[in-house]
């Protein structure tokens, strides 16, 4: 289904944070987004009729299980996943992508490898890193100038030693859309297991985890207008099988198997509601249609705007453009620049007095950012297009970042 400036303009109405401060323009999306007022309630909701713990025999327990079920069914739609029994929740994406390496890890013997990449949020590097102390070799695929992964260096590096590949779908630096498929090809080939960080990628485009082949992905509600919680997908039997930290009392089964104490009842069933909510953008007989049918208008809108700012700020005079261009790849409406004559914190602090909220820095992209070269002018100022980002909003910013780098007098970097 289309979405328009209308619809932006009309969503924008729906989400409390942006009605109460209309003049601050959230472009910050990358590092978390604004929620709708359906997941503010829905949040509330929890507190006010059900909250008690799961698994007892009396109606407000059951009733929390039954939505802690809706949610994982909810999530199974949005991902294209086999059933809610593949989707686990926890704190946030770094928490239980710990989880899932340290459970892998018991698996793995001296001198097996991992592979990694230098594009990825440290989120999906450190985890595996952290297998080193027990011999695992980890490797690490290249990035080039243009932003991309450097797919002969990721052949090369694909072995049969390699017993699992960690990669985003998405670079949450630079927007860059990695080729999945290829991935899945290459570790297929050689039967290394491979993770998907989907944390940037979710809140953009539709997700298919059967079509990935992806034996886990992550991502995280935050980014998608949802609270603050984690998700993962296991493939049917891949987390049945591994040694995950966990109590003698837990139940031992997927999807329970990695979720360790009692979870945030409130946020889960808000992760439902925020994906409720991005489906009634769409049409279809049911959530996943829905979802397909919205996020087709909704990535093509927040790609125009992308476009639209990437293209006006490659004219601004002193300001440089990172990361793969418009042309003809496919990539996420994030784009991150630098100014010749001001640091990123200084350029963001200045955007900030004027209500422009934009991420200076690595993002905890922080391999992506040193191997660029860019690290220690503070890195790079990152904008983020969301489904209530307007074209206002981004004349803002390109008139800002146009006074910022005319500014003939050299301003002194922060931090
Ligand atoms: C690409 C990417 N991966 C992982 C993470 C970590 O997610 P979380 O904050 O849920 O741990 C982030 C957060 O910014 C991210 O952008």
């Amino acid at each position: 289904m289309a979405y328009t400036h209308e619809d932006c303009l009309r969503a924008r109405q729906d989400f409390p944070a942006l009605r109460r401060a209309p003049h601050l323009a959230y472009l910050d999306g990358p590092a978390g987004s604004q929620v709708p007022r359906a997941v503010v309630e829905a949040i509330a909701d929890v507190y006010a009729s059900c909250n008690v713990n799961t698994r007892g025999n009396f109606a407000p327990s059951r009733e929390v299980d039954r939505r802690l079920d809706a949610a994982r069914g909810a999530v199974a739609a949005f991902l294209g996943a086999e059933s809610g029994a593949c989707i686990s929740f926890g704190q946030n994406m770094t928490t239980l992508n710990f989880a899932l390496s340290a459970a892998i890890g018991r698996t793995l013997h001296k001198g097996d490898e991992v592979l990694i990449t230098q594009l990825d949020h440290e989120a999906n590097r450190g985890p595996w890193i952290g297998l080193e102390e027990r011999g695992v070799v980890v490797r690490e695929v290249r990035v080039l100038e243009s932003g991309e992964l450097d797919y002969a260096d990721m052949a090369a590096r694909i072995s049969p030693r390699t017993k699992l590949f960690a990669l985003g779908a998405s670079a949450n630096s630079l927007g860059t859309v990695n080729d999945l498929a290829l991935a899945r090809r290459l570790t297929h080939e050689v039967g290394a297991l491979l993770v998907i960080d989907a944390v940037h990628y979710a809140p953009h485009f539709p997700i298919d985890v059967q079509a990935l082949g992806a034996d886990f992905l992550l991502c995280s509600a935050y980014k998608f207008y949802g609270p603050h919680g984690g998700v993962l997908y296991s493939r049917p039997g891949a987390l049945d099988r591994l040694p995950t930290d966990r109590l003698s009392t837990q139940d031992p089964e997927a999807p329970f198997r990695i979720e360790t104490g009692t979870l945030n009842h409130a946020a889960i069933h808000g992760v439902r509601a925020a994906i409720e909510y991005l489906a009634s953008w769409g049409r279809g007989a049911s959530l996943r249609e829905r979802l397909i049918d919205a996020f087709s208008g909704i990535s093509e809108y927040e790609h125009g705007l992308a476009r639209y700012y990437h293209e006006a700020v490659e004219r601004i005079r002193g300001i440089r453009v990172w990361g793969p261009g418009f042309a003809t790849r496919v990539r996420a409406p994030t784009v991150s620049v630098t100014l010749a004559n001001c640091g990123a914190a200084e350029a963001a602090t200045r955007l900030g007095e004027h209500g422009i909220c934009v991420w200076d820095g690595n993002f905890y992209a922080a391999r992506a950012v040193e191997v660029l070269g860019v690290a220690e002018r503070g890195g790079l100022l990152r904008t983020g297009i969301s489904m209530y980002s307007s074209r206002e909003e981004i004349d803002r910013l390109l008139e800002g970042l146009g006074e910022i780098a005319a500014n003939r007098v050299n301003i002194a970097m922060r931090g």
